[in-house]
């Protein structure tokens, strides 16, 4: 059977378009968190629609796998209707995440999803430009945002994998966006998919990002929104529970917080959050499991949290992002 096509528009989604222009105007980045099933999109709806922050909610491939990208965007058309429905004012994105191919993007875009990102950062350098450009005239015609990437992350997703990182190089990023005409691009400055970002022993020893780069960057593109992956901070609060409770998870670092605010003072537009909340989630059912050993109904593990992941995301739109507040200029 023919799939029916759908508009963005229809679900009450937005594009990302307003949400970077106002993200540039006042240093701040809109959080890109991922889900893969009903408890992570109460908690970011409840989460950003109780900050005011508006957010992009993406879904990856390995999600699309997990929960069927149909089911998902469903969801995510239920997410605006229960933020209404809680009386919250905040522009919601549903992004595509990490999509590897021409019609990987044009089915979400024919799907209702209202920004793609097209991750060709593991082609040469023209072929790059050759698929992002042929994304971005699709979308266009749909309204559809999309975001690229130029440089490559070192870390393990389900479908992009690579041992080193490529820091993006700031001469070729004015041609790149010029060519592609992509509306974010993400850069590659030193943060990496995944709970093991860096080699180190402790804490201490985590290296600062390439703000070098960043600022290179910023320079050749002017004000044009700039896109960070692999930008959890791996907490060592959850990362102890989870440890204290079965778990192993050992000398996992992420990128610490005051970097991340400085990335935002120096443009950049969308932090994206991932690993973050999948520690949340596993601590808490954890150490709940591991405390009531006869308990057997989710609800009483899952519940608990998703109430830890929006508080949370709370405290990440607050202090990290700076994306509290923010709704209401994006109009
Ligand atoms: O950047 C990738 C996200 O963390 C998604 O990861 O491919 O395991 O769903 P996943
Ligand atoms: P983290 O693994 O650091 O959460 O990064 C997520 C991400 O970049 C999703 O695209
Ligand atoms: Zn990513």
């Amino acid at each position: 059977m023919k799939k029916k096509m759908v508009s963005f528009k229809e679900l009450g989604l937005s594009n990302t378009k307003k949400m970077f222009a106002v993200a540039q105007d006042k240093k701040f980045a809109v959080p890109g968190y991922n889900i893969n099933n009903l408890e992570q999109l109460q908690a970011i709806i409840m989460g950003c629609g109780e900050s005011e922050s508006p957010v992009i909610i993406q879904i990856s491939q390995g999600a699309r796998d997990y929960a069927n990208q149909t089911m998902l965007r469903y969801l995510a058309q239920g997410g605006v209707e229960m933020a209404k429905e809680q009386g919250f004012d905040i522009p919601i994105a549903l992004h595509l995440d990490h999509g590897n191919s021409f019609d990987l993007c044009k089915s979400c875009i024919d799907n209702g999803f209202s920004s793609v990102m097209y991750d060709g950062s593991h082609l040469d350098y023209e072929e790059n430009i050759k698929v992002t450009r042929k994304v971005v005239e699709y979308a266009a015609s749909r309204d559809v945002s999309v975001e690229a990437e130029l440089g490559v992350l070192a870390g393990i997703e389900e479908h992009v994998k690579s041992d080193v990182h490529k820091y993006t190089d700031p001469d070729q990023v004015e041609d790149f966006v010029n060519r592609t005409g992509c509306d974010s691009l993400a850069i590659a400055i030193g943060t990496s998919h995944g709970a093991y970002k860096f080699k180190v022993e402790k804490s201490e020893d985590i290296p600062e990002l390439r703000f070098d780069i960043l600022q290179e960057v910023r320079k050749r593109l002017g004000n044009f929104p700039i896109v960070l992956h692999g930008s959890s901070s791996v907490l060592k609060e959850y990362v102890d529970i989870i440890n204290q409770n079965g778990g192993q998870l050992e000398k996992a670092f992420g990128i610490p917080e005051e970097q991340l605010r400085k990335a935002t003072q120096f443009g950049v537009s969308k932090i994206n959050i991932d690993t973050d909340g999948r520690l949340v989630v596993t601590a808490i059912v954890r150490k709940i499991l591991t405390a009531n050993p006869k308990e057997f109904d989710p609800r009483k593990y899952l519940g608990p949290a998703r109430d830890e992941l929006k508080k949370l995301i709370i405290l990440k739109n607050k202090n990290v992002l700076g994306s509290s507040g923010q709704a209401r200029y994006i109009k």
